[in-house]
C-alpha cells in the first residue's frame, strides 16, 4: 500500500513513528505493509521515492529543522510542493494532516479531490476537510470507487466513527453526548490540582495535543468541529458549525474549580450533538457522573441508541501516537 502523506507535524510524526517502530511487526503479524513514498510539508520540504521512504530517517530530518536534511540517494526525488508530489507520485492513498482550518479546509481539500482524480483513497486527520467537504468527497469517492476515511478526526485512535458507521449503524443512535477535546479536558483535570490555565496550556501544546491555534481549542470550535462531523457521517444531518451553540472554557476560573469541588463537582466541557445541531459547552458536573472520571487527554462519548440504550466509549482524544493510530486503523479497513 503506497502512501503519500500532506502535513508532517504531530499526527503525520505520530503515523510515521509507529511505521518505523511497528511496521516489521505489521508485516509479519498482519501481512500489512504500508509504504510511505512521499511527505509534504508547507515550508519543510517535500520528499518522494518510489520504492518507499524510510520513516527513522524522515523523523530524524525533521528533527535536524526540514526534509531537506533527509539523505540522498538514487530515485530520489525533492519536490516544490505538496501539488507537484500528488502529480507525480505513483500511489495508492493520500494521507490529509495537515493543520485543521475549519472554516475554508483549504488547501486540504483541494489536495483531497486531487487525489481522488487520480484514483486515490483519502483518509484524513484534517477536520476542516470533513466539516466543509464531507459530502463533494464522499460523492467522489463513490464516483471513483475509492473510499474516504476521517477516523483520527474525533477522539484520535479511540474507534469511534467506526463503531458509530459500522458496530451501531443498525441499533438507531438519537443523541450523542462527551468530551470530544484532549486539550480542554487536560488543562480542566490540572486546574482542578492547582495548575493555573496558562501553564496547563503550554503543557498541552508541548505534548502535542493542542491545535496549532490552540484557541481552537479553548474556545471550543475544535470540540464543535468534531460535533458537526458526527451529526453529518452519523445522522446524515445537513449541520455546520452555525448550528451549534459553542462557548469554550475561558471563562473558568480556579476559583470556579475550587468552588464547584467543594460542591462535590467538576466543569467538563461537553459535547450534546442531535440530528438538528446542539451545543459545545462548560457543563458542572457531578463527581459521581462517569465523565467526572475521565481526565487529562483521554475523551469519552455516549451513544444513546434506541436498540442498545446508551453505549459508551472512553479513549484516547489526542496525541501524536494516538491520533497516528487512527491513520493506521483507516489503512487496515482499506486492504
Ligand atoms: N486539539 C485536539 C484536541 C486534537 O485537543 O482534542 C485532537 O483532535
Amino acid at each position: 500500500m503506497r502512501i503519500v502523506l500532506i502535513g508532517f507535524g504531530n499526527v503525520g510524526q505520530g503515523f510515521a513513528e509507529i511505521l518505523r517502530d511497528y511496521g516489521e511487526q505489521y508485516r509479519r503479524a498482519l501481512g500489512f505493509r504500508p509504504l510511505l513514498v512521499g511527505v509534504a510539508t508547507r515550508s519543510r520540504g517535500v520528499v518522494y521515492h518510489p520504492d518507499g521512504l524510510d520513516p527513522a530517517a524522515l523523523l530524524d530530518a525533521i528533527a535536524s529543522g526540514s526534509l531537506h536534511n533527509y539523505p540522498d540517494g538514487a530515485s530520489l526525488l525533492r519536490l516544490p510542493n505538496a501539488d507537484a508530489l500528488i502529480a507525480t507520485a505513483a500511489a495508492d492513498v493520500l494521507i490529509e494532516a495537515s493543520p485543521s482550518d475549519l472554516q475554508t479546509a483549504q488547501p486540504a481539500l483541494h489536495y483531497c479531490e486531487q487525489a481522488m482524480a487520480r484514483g486515490w483513497h483519502v483518509v484524513v486527520a484534517n477536520k476542516g476537510v470533513v466539516v466543509q467537504g464531507y459530502a463533494s468527497l464522499s460523492a467522489l469517492a463513490r464516483q471513483h470507487g475509492r473510499q474516504f476515511r476521517f477516523e483520527a478526526t474525533v477522539m484520535a485512535g479511540t474507534p469511534t466513527m467506526m463503531l458509530g458507521l459500522d458496530a451501531l449503524a443498525g441499533a438507531g443512535i438519537t443523541r450523542l453526548r462527551g468530551i470530544l477535546n484532549g486539550t480542554t479536558n487536560y488543562i480542566l483535570t490540572h486546574m482542578e490540582s492547582g495548575m493555573s490555565y496558562a501553564a496547563a496550556l503550554a503543557e498541552a501544546q508541548r505534548l502535542g495535543y493542542a491545535e496549532t491555534d490552540p484557541t481552537a481549542d479553548v474556545d471550543g470550535w475544535d470540540a464543535a468541529g468534531k460535533a458537526v462531523i458526527l451529526a453529518r457521517t452519523l445522522f446524515g444531518a445537513n449541520v455546520t458549525l452555525a448550528d451549534f451553540h459553542v462557548q469554550g472554557i475561558r471563562g473558568i476560573s480556579a476559583t470556579d474549580m475550587a468552588l464547584a469541588h467543594e460542591a462535590g463537582a467538576t466543569y467538563k466541557l461537553i459535547a450534546t450533538v442531535t440530528p438538528q445541531g446542539g451545543n459545545v459547552q462548560p457543563v458542572r458536573v457531578p463527581l459521581d457522573d462517569p465523565l467526572a472520571s475521565v481526565k487529562g487527554a483521554t475523551n469519552a462519548i455516549t451513544f444513546s441508541t434506541t436498540l442498545l440504550g446508551d453505549v459508551t466509549l472512553i479513549g484516547a482524544g489526542a496525541g501524536r501516537v494516538q491520533t497516528g493510530y487512527a491513520l493506521v486503523a483507516d489503512l487496515l479497513a482499506l486492504r
